[in-house]
Order: structure tokens, then sequence, then C-alpha cells
């Protein structure tokens, strides 16, 4: 895999900004490149800048652009925890993206259904071919303890090769929840890791300058094989890597 790029924001909305100038450009490109563009939106709430500053861009072709996510909450999509309920409020709602485009993970099934359920989702966007769906483009926050999507730390999903998606039980929380495998992540043509706070200081520094297995900071295992991965941080974040 070749070298992250890193970018270091001063702030939040510097770094939303470059970021929905990058999912613009690589829409357009995808899409004229070969037809759509299949993107992964990320949970939790440093996406929620990105996805409002999306909303304001009607004119994308949003009739040929597949939105998935990258994992969800064992919840129901009107909870407040619910992944596709913070993406509904700030884009998917919008009333140019059309509801066939959404793809949400059922969070209000049980969770090994659900898991199923979305690999039949994601069957349906990428076809059955062979292989991986390979995203042109996945989104990924990093949490203060080193997850990224719903991979934490110490969790079974970590060791899997072979699901789509999986329904993993993170005992610190208490709860199960549903995530895209490793395998399907590094199988992505692009990964962009939006990064803010200096609570996510260590974890940053760990990822990009540490030495630490996959199993202690998950989001180590995310080295596409084919693939680009970006690191959009901001200044907080980046305040504990020796080369910021
Ligand atoms: C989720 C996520 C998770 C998130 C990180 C960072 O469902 O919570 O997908 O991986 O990206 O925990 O979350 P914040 O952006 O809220 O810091």
């Amino acid at each position: 895999m070749e070298e992250p790029e890193i970018q270091v924001y001063a702030t939040l909305d510097a770094l939303a900004d470059a970021a929905c100038e990058r999912v613009c450009n690589r829409a357009w490109s995808c899409v004229q490149e070969h037809g759509r563009f299949t993107l992964a939106l990320s949970g939790g709430s440093t996406p929620r800048a990105l996805y409002t500053r999306l909303a304001q861009h009607p004119e994308l072709p949003w009739d040929q652009i597949e939105l998935c996510f990258g994992d969800e909450r064992t919840v129901p999509p009107d909870h407040p925890d619910s992944n596709a309920r913070m993406a509904a409020e700030t884009l998917t709602e919008q009333s140019f993206v059309p509801a066939g485009r959404v793809h949400r993970m059922r969070g209000e099934l049980p969770p090994l259904e659900a898991a199923a359920d979305y690999e039949r989702t994601l069957r349906s966007v990428f076809g059955t071919h062979a292989g991986f769906p390979r995203f042109d483009m996945v989104l990924l926050g990093l949490g203060p303890d080193g997850h990224t999507a719903s991979l934490f730390p110490h969790t079974p999903a970590l060791t899997e090769r072979h699901a789509w998606v999986l329904a993993n039980p993170v005992e610190k929380l208490q709860t199960q929840r549903l995530t895209l495998s490793y395998p399907v992540l590094n199988a992505a043509a692009e990964l962009l890791f939006l990064v803010a706070g200096a609570d996510k200081a260590w974890a940053l520094h760990e990822v990009l300058e540490g030495t630490a297995s996959e199993q202690h900071v998950p989001a180590r295992g995310i080295h596409p094989q084919n693939g680009r991965v970006a690191f959009l941080v901001d200044g907080a974040a980046a305040s504990a890597l020796t080369a910021s």
C-alpha cells in the first residue's frame, strides 16, 4: 500500500470544506469514468459537517450516487444514536437524493439478521460477481481508542476475512454494532479518514506513527490492496504527530 496522504486543517470547518470538495470531485470523476459513484458513509459526529455541505450540492449526479454505510448501531433508524438518522437529518432526506439510492443498514433487525440483510443489499448494489465489493470511496472516522467503522479493539470482527458485513459484539459498549469487514474496507479504491479533536491525538499518532497491532489499534488494519488512504485531520487531532 502507498503511504497515506495526511492533510492538516486549522479547523473542523476547513476540514469539512476540503472533504466536501474531494467527495464532489470524486463523484464527478467516477460517474464520468464508470457511470456511478459508490460511497460508504461514516457514522459518529465528525462527518455531520461534511454531510451538511454535500446537501448544498443538488447539482451532483445524485441519481448515479449509491449511498451506503460503513457501520451502524443496533437501533431503529429514528433512534438518536442511529447513523442513518444523522445522515438523514443532514443529507439523505434532501429532495434531490433519490430514496432508492440510499442503502442503510437495518439496525432494527436482530444483529445477525441485519448483517446478512446488508450483505444482500450490497450484492444488489454491486452485483454478485466474485470478490469483495469495491467502493469508489469509503468515509471513516477514528475513535479515541483507535477504532474505525465499528471495528473496535479486541473484538471478533477484526479477524474476519470472508464475510462482508458483521454483527460485532463490543463488550465495553455493552452492545453489538454492525460493520463492514476489513476485506470490504480494504477493497475500496479510496478511503478518507475525517479526524478532529484533541481526544483523537493519541489514536492518530498510533495509527500513523505507531507499531501496535490492528487488534490494539484497529484503524491500523486499513491498508487497501489497490487503493488510496487520506487522512483529513484538524490541528488538535494532529497535535501528537511528530511530523506535523
Ligand atoms: C460510529 C462510527 C465510528 C466513528 C468514530 C468517530 O458509528 O460511531 O462510525 O467509527 O466514526 O467513533 O466518531 P466521532 O466522529 O463522533 O468522533
